[in-house]
């Protein structure tokens, strides 16, 4: 997968103020991953892509909010974060190459972001700042996410322009690949419901999740291709006449 850097970037510094908003899903991750963590902990700890900062304040709870890193990518997305934790040390960095020495974490987590990187350069990044015996608690999503997504614009104009996503095993294969030792993992479908088209794009925009492949095919566009895709779109409305749009949401825990 070929992801624009830069393109990534601008698109969470443009959501970063409605993200909130429209985060359900990702705060349900989330909390998967603290119910995985000790209620207090020592130690450094790390949230790669740490967006607006939700899980950092929610783990100041449990530590000193001195022991808390963020990285992301997006300075805007980092502002809101050093609103709520103003006493996290916040990096602006791609996760796949950081700006930090060997085994300074006891402690990584990672929400929602990964899909966005070549995870296989993060999980390396990510073995190489743990110290011995560091664990991981990681959060992305699998290829069965956004199917109708892909299934409804394929029908319109042949191709998917939805992202390319690995399939748990594939992941699970690239920690080991990377030195952790022991990988437990589990996945989960999860349904969010929309009661028009418009409200879908919206949520979609406002998560900052629009596609950043640079093969994305741009024949078809504009006004006709968008009243072409929300016409089908309109043809999966269930009988309670709701669009439903599938997210497979995998979950990673690593040491
Ligand atoms: C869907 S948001 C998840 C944010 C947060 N972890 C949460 O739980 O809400 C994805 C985040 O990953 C960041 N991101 C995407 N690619 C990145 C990269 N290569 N390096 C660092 N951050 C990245 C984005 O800027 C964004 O803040």
């Amino acid at each position: 997968m070929d992801l624009q850097r830069e393109q990534i970037e601008r698109q969470f510094d443009r959501a970063a103020a409605t993200y909130d908003s429209v985060a359900s899903l990702q705060r349900q991750m989330a909390d998967r991953l603290l119910a995985k963590m000790p209620s207090t902990f020592d130690g450094q700890l790390v949230d790669l892509g740490c967006g607006t900062g939700d899980l950092l304040q929610k783990l100041a709870h449990r530590t000193t909010a001195t022991n808390l890193t963020g990285v992301d990518i997006s300075s805007a997305m980092l502002e809101q974060t050093r609103l709520r934790v103003p006493q996290a040390r916040l990096i602006k960095s791609d996760i796949a190459s950081l700006p930090v020495a060997e085994n300074v974490f006891r402690w990584a987590v990672s929400n929602a972001a990964i899909q966005w990187c070549d995870s296989g350069a993060v999980f390396s990044e990510l073995r190489r700042i743990l110290q011995p015996g560091g664990k991981a608690f990681l959060s992305t999503f699998g290829p069965g996410t956004m199917k109708q997504w892909r299934e409804t614009l394929a029908s319109v104009s042949g191709d998917d322009r939805v992202h390319s996503f690995l399939t748990i095993e594939q992941l699970k294969a690239q920690l080991k690949a990377a030195g952790f030792a022991s990988v437990e993992s589990k996945t989960e479908m999860v349904d969010i419901q929309f009661d028009s088209v418009r409200a879908m794009f919206d949520s979609v925009r406002k998560l900052g999740a629009t596609n950043a492949r640079r093969d994305r095919p741009t024949g078809l566009s504009g006004r006709k291709w968008l009243q072409q895709v929300t016409d089908a779109f309109e043809e999966t409305r269930d009988s309670n006449g709701l669009i439903t749009l599938t997210y497979e949401c995998c979950y990673l825990f690593a040491h």
